[in-house]
């Protein structure tokens, strides 16, 4: 496939599509960005790079940090993790109650807030530092020591959490949170604060394409099944209500940010980071969304 060409015509089709979104508000922080921005990056698994646009700039990674969490905490709790948080798409909103007290405190899956938090209580569980040990990870896995939180950001999140901050008491009702409500928020919203560029993203998550290992450390980060299976989880949950839509028009496991990044996985093939902050009303980067079904569409790529 000539990569080089579709993303020479990608980026004619990034000026011409005109950006419906909005820049969201409920992180004050994340407003402090030039909502124009706009940055790809695709990176094979036989070596190959592809990029456009600010695809070097760091951004908040926000959403897309549960799929490092939930590696983490996979390869820590094997099968005994899903006692605790399910592997079924919501088809609510990321940071909906509706289904929790239904549900008796079991959230759907780990990448809306609900899960996510109870993945970051396994951790905060599992590891002596987990702050720490959850950043040492994502650098490990994208080659940069210099990945860092953003204090603003996670600052910021933790004067407006009344949401997450409802969810995890809910939780902490029906004993599914174990460890001091405000330690695992923290570890949560740090792990939201992450700052990456598209590049460090799909590089990072190249590993989730080649069967759970690294291909340029040669590495194993996951088994060859828990990364079919975290694939699967993004495949059905990782755009939340949008799910559907997005499996529809690009057809591959994605996640995606509420700071307008999406990383997208075509197994055996690629990775792909992409960031637009403008989100659609589902939360999701309305350019990004657009441009992946452009190039999914034009490259016929697809698992299906
Ligand atoms: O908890 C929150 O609301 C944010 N830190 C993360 C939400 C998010 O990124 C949802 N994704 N589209």
């Amino acid at each position: 496939m000539d990569y080089q060409k579709v993303f020479s015509e990608m980026a004619a089709e990034v000026d011409y599509i005109e950006d419906h979104g909005k820049v969201p508000s409920y992180i004050p922080e994340l407003q402090n960005v030039d909502p124009n921005k706009f940055g790809i990056h695709l990176t094979t698994i036989d070596g190959q790079n592809f990029y456009l646009g600010d695809s070097n700039e760091k951004f908040s990674i926000q959403s897309i940090a549960k799929v490092f969490s939930l590696v983490l905490a996979f390869g820590l709790e094997d099968d005994r993790l899903w006692e605790r948080v399910g592997v079924e798409p919501s088809g609510t909103p990321f940071n909906s109650l509706v289904q929790l007290e239904y549900e008796k405190g079991i959230p759907r899956n780990p990448f809306i807030n609900a899960g996510a938090l109870v993945i970051c209580d396994i951790l905060v569980s599992r590891l002596e530092h987990p702050k720490r040990e959850i950043l040492d990870f994502v650098r490990g896995v994208s080659g940069n020591p210099a990945i860092e939180y953003c204090s603003r950001v996670a600052e910021s999140e933790k004067l407006t959490s009344f949401t997450n901050a409802a969810l995890i008491n809910l939780m902490k009702a029906y004993s599914n949170i174990h460890n001091d409500i405000d330690v695992v928020l923290d570890v949560y919203f740090h792990l939201c604060s992450i700052e990456m560029t598209c590049q460090e993203l799909a590089q990072g998550l190249l590993f989730l394409a080649n069967n759970g290992v690294n291909p340029f450390a040669e590495k194993r980060v996951v088994s060859e099944s828990k990364s079919k299976r975290i694939n699967a989880i993004m495949q059905l949950c990782g755009f939340y209500d949008e799910a559907g839509e997005f499996s529809f028009k690009v057809g591959l496991p994605g996640k995606s940010g509420v700071g307008g990044g999406i990383i997208a996985i075509y197994p055996g093939h690629y990775s792909i980071a992409v960031w637009s902050p403008k989100l659609n009303a589902k939360g999701n980067s309305y350019k990004g969304m657009r441009i992946l079904e452009f190039l999914t569409t034009r490259t016929k790529a697809s698992i299906f």
